[in-house]
């Protein structure tokens, strides 16, 4: 097995807003704000790092259900990254994408996303992609659909849906496999991000209030991970042989 100390791909529970603004008597938008720095320390440095792909949970399924006020105001912020961080995407040879149920987001996101999608898909340097109206099992369960119906038309047969079969109906097929999971300010739950693709990822979890984590937060997760032993499943012996997984 060769395994990189670097994650080729690495996915991002960005927790802690709230709390961080309300800690400093804000209101909750200001955290999401302050948050939005972080996103953009956290592509820049990934990308100077190498990394293949970096998948931030930006809204869940779940959020929708938030004050309005709260929703408007993470699409303004949503709105602005994508325009404010336009050229800096395409100079660094960055591609954009996203996860979720994209047609549910306004116009005011949409368009700006769709945009800077179309504009980025012929690069290749590092594939940042925003979780957006997304929910795992919501994933999962569209995926499941488009098998059966698949199955229903005749193009596939109930016993090749595999693992293999089924995972290549989610959105997230052309990605590499998640190989490290951070989730910010101290919560360990994995609510309802990349539920399928989590399986061997190694997880981590920091103290650190999402608003607050920059890239020396980074770096030291990244040393952490790269002195974790993956087995995927075999034992240290067959991994210390080369056995290949
Ligand atoms: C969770 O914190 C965070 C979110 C629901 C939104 C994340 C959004 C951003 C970081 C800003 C915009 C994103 C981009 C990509 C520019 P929380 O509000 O649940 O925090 P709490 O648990 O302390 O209440």
């Amino acid at each position: 097995m060769t395994t990189s100390s670097l994650p080729r791909h690495l996915g991002i529970i960005m927790d802690g807003n709230g709390r961080w603004a309300q800690h400093r008597g804000q209101p909750r938008i200001e955290g999401h704000r302050a948050g939005a720095e972080s996103v953009r320390d956290i592509t820049r440095a990934s990308r100077q790092l190498g990394l293949e792909a970096l998948t931030l949970y930006a809204f869940s399924s779940q959020n929708w259900a938030r004050p309005a006020d709260e929703v408007a105001g993470l699409m303004q912020l949503l709105h602005d990254f994508l325009i404010d961080e336009r050229s800096e995407i395409l100079d660094n040879e960055i591609r954009l994408e996203a996860l979720g149920d994209i047609e549910r987001l306004p116009g005011l996101v949409r368009e700006p996303l769709e945009e800077l999608r179309a504009a980025s898909k012929a690069n290749s340097k590092m594939v940042l992609t925003l979780a957006l109206s997304y929910g795992g099992r919501e994933s999962i369960a569209r995926a499941a659909r488009s098998a059966a119906a698949d199955v229903a038309s005749g193009k596939l047969r109930v016993d090749d849906l595999d693992c293999e079969r089924l995972g290549a109906y989610l959105p997230t097929a052309s990605l590499p496999p998640l190989d490290l999971l951070i989730r910010t300010s101290g919560e360990q739950r994995v609510s309802n991000f990349m539920l399928w693709e989590v399986a061997y990822a190694e997880l981590m979890f920091t103290d650190v209030m999402w608003p607050d984590f920059r890239r020396e937060h980074l770096y030291k997760c990244l040393e952490q991970y790269a002195a974790r032993e993956r087995r995927f499943g075999l034992t240290s012996a067959q991994l210390a042989d080369g056995s290949d997984v």
